[in-house]
């Protein structure tokens, strides 16, 4: 168990800033940073991080939380692994009472195999630096390749023994458990080791943590696979990774751009070189996991192939699929028989790096050119060439760029734009008849459907048609609703939630400075007698909650729920916070409002909660109205006159009181 007060101070510390940057680009946006949503897939960038709040929200898929709620949506950690991750990030040691049985059986599965993995990276290098036959075949090969003591440790490079047993023999004597150590492909199903007398690469996650790895021959005469990989597991999913994004990811970022090679050594050849932005898909065409994973920090892509012609072409089909995701991609060939590794060890960097930018290719043309060759003077070949890149032109989601691109390919490969246009066109078409049934059957996010925009305004002004009060909902990318903001349709609903969100929003303010009373405690005051008639739950838990903290003069903020040990809690209070105003830097200019002489929404507390309170009990009235008319009506009927002028007297005041508050709210009752 992780002790309350560590739990704290990790919460205190994470900053959510920090913690999503390690995964996804975020870029100023006002007060916000926006990016692309890692939880799904999506071209516009509708993932918001509020610093000041120090929480995340996507207005596309929904999902949102704080720091620690972000590690355990993207790395699937449990909550005290997400805990254990962000203190090791931020130097926070943990107060933990050690294994009991249950705490050790919380340690997931998941994380033994990282364990395991780690063990082995670190026995693996052991065995290069320190044992003789490392030292003499590992470590020499990488050496007289080229490659420095520091990449060597850096990207945690090992060795793998010429013995049957070795390695699984120390791990079970360090009390591994044989059957993850299969699992995970380090031992083999007769016991012994899997990799022996191999150079090995460690193959880690974005994070750092160790996946599974690959191990390459040494001894050209042993007819045996020049690399072999670890298997699928259930933490390694080759399609999924890129070799080198952990020490990539950064300068990726800063170079706006991700070079993708072939081989584990290309990665290590290019990062030594000062050529940091670089990762491999190790020998296996890319995925379109792949590149998910490389937009996430940039939609430039520039693809280094060998100089073999067979190889590329090969290569070529496979990356209509980046196009698809809206990715910039160039291409460098590389002379003829090299790879990126030799050839940047035959002419050094800086050449090599003018290389890169003399040579890089627009894929499109680059396609083109390639083909055209090929084609020469064969009219056949070229009509089906030119099929070809018009159908790898259609991918791109971007009509503006590929109209640019039919008019450069018309001109290189000597055919009217129109034709190629009109290609084109039938090949769109084609496409989304195809997506349309692929969304048919996957049925993806719903989209949002007038009315359904947050209710949770801010506005200080008065609301003019309820429930849906208007928001500068077109100012938010929204691509569906999120589930939460969907639920709020019915206008008692949203009274009461907007009672909760005054309460977690600006419960802590000061209502009035001179009484020293809080939001909350004028709030809680004018509840108290309705509190029990909350129709929903959570909500009415939440005021309960607040009445407790205020009897007991406890201080409380928005932090307090946005963290709050129960995660409906901590969900409803991100949404009820994040204020649509926040998300349009320029509204003020858009709709000429200046903010002097008028508070911005989430300022104007005081008012904001008056009305908010004025509208929970209007609604609670107008109930309370109508159970009393029909006792009136029972009371009649039964003949009951004392009874039936008690009603008409409550029926009475509740009306009075009914108009009274509807007059505060300028709201014209027809009823
Ligand atoms: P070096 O020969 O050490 O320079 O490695 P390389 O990375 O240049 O190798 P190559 O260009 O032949 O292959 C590129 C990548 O494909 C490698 O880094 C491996 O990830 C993968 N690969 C190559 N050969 C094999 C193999 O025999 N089996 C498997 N599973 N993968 C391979
Ligand atoms: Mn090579």
């Amino acid at each position: 168990m992780i002790s309350q007060k560590s739990v704290q101070e990790v919460i205190e510390k994470a900053r959510i800033e920090d913690v999503v940057e390690d995964y996804v680009t975020l870029k100023r946006r006002g007060v916000n940073m926006l990016g692309l949503c890692p939880f799904h897939n999506e071209k516009t960038p509708s993932f918001t991080v509020s610093p000041a709040k120090n929480i995340y929200k996507c207005f596309g898929c929904g999902k949102a939380g704080n720091p620690v709620q972000f590690v355990m949506e993207h790395e699937s950690f449990s909550f005290p692994e997400a805990l254990r991750f962000l203190a090791k990030k931020y130097n926070i040691e943990l107060e933990e009472t050690v294994s009991s049985q249950e705490s050790i059986e919380e340690r997931q599965h998941f994380d033994s195999l990282y364990l395991i993995n780690q063990f082995a990276k670190e026995s693996f290098q052991e065995n290069l630096f320190e044992t003789p036959e490392g030292k003499s075949i590992g470590l020499s090969y990488f050496k007289e390749r080229g490659f420095r003591e520091e990449t060597i440790k850096k990207f945690g490079l090992g060795y793998t023994l010429n013995k049957r047993d070795a390695f699984t023999l120390k791990a079970i004597q360090k009390g591994y458990n044989i059957q993850l150590l299969k699992e995970l492909g380090l031992t083999s199903k007769y016991d012994k080791d899997f990799f022996r007398s191999r150079v090995m690469f460690s193959i880690h996650n974005l994070t750092g943590k160790v996946l599974g790895f690959g191990g390459r021959i040494l001894d050209n005469t042993i007819k045996a696979p020049k690399y072999v990989n670890s298997p699928e597991t259930e933490i390694y999913n080759k399609s999924k990774i890129l070799y080198g994004a952990y020490f990539a990811k950064g300068a990726i970022r800063k170079e706006e751009e991700c070079i993708m090679v072939e081989g584990y050594t290309d990665v290590l050849a290019l990062h030594q070189a000062g050529i940091e932005n670089v990762v491999s898909s190790s020998g296996t065409s890319l995925t379109v996991d792949q590149i998910r994973l490389v937009k996430r920090f940039t939609p430039n892509m520039k693809i280094l192939y060998d100089g073999d012609q067979a190889g590329v072409k090969a290569a070529l089909r496979g990356l209509d699929l980046v196009l698809e995701q809206d990715m910039n991609v160039k291409v460098v060939l590389l002379p003829d028989g090299e790879d990126p590794d030799s050839y940047l060890n035959k002419v050094g960097a800086s050449k090599f790096k003018t290389y890169l930018t003399e040579n890089a290719d627009d894929f499109i043309f680059f396609k083109t050119k390639l083909l055209m060759e090929e084609a020469k003077g064969d009219p056949i070949k070229k009509t089906k060439m030119i099929k070809d890149i018009v159908s790898s032109i259609a991918r791109i989601p971007d009509p503006i760029k590929r109209s640019l691109y039919i008019k450069q390919c018309a001109a290189t490969v000597d055919v009217s734009e129109q034709i190629l246009v009109t290609e084109s066109n039938k090949v769109v078409g084609q496409n989304i008849r195809k997506r349309e049934q692929r969304n048919q059957r996957n049925n993806t996010y719903p989209r949002p459907t007038s009315g359904t925009s947050t209710p949770s305004t801010g506005s200080g002004e008065f609301p003019t048609q309820e429930p849906n009060i208007p928001t500068d909902s077109e100012e938010y990318p929204t691509e569906a609703a999120s589930p939460a903001q969907k639920q709020t349709t019915d206008p008692t609903a949203f009274k009461e939630k907007d009672i909760i969100r005054i309460l977690i929003s600006s419960g802590g303010m000061p209502f009035d400075q001179e009484e020293d009373m809080t939001v909350c405690a004028y709030v809680i005051q004018n509840i108290e007698e309705i509190i029990d008639d909350f129709d929903n739950k959570l909500y009415e838990n939440i005021a309960k909650e607040c009445r407790s903290l205020l009897q007991e003069g406890k201080q409380f903020d928005q932090q307090y729920f946005i963290n709050h040990s129960d995660p409906a809690i901590g969900q409803l209070a991100i949404e009820l916070i994040h204020s649509p105003f926040e998300y349009s830097p320029n509204w003020q200019e858009k709709w000429e409002i200046t903010l002097q002489t008028q508070k911005a929404p989430e300022d104007n507390f005081t008012k904001d909660s008056i009305q908010s309170l004025y509208r929970f009990k209007l609604d609670k009235l107008i109930k309370m109205c109508t159970k009393n008319q029909t006792r009136i009506q029972e009371a009649s009927k039964t003949g009951d006159a004392d009874q039936v002028m008690l009603y008409l007297k409550v029926q009475q005041k509740l009306l009075q009181m009914r108009n009274e508050l509807a007059k505060k709210l300028n709201t014209v009752i027809f009823k």
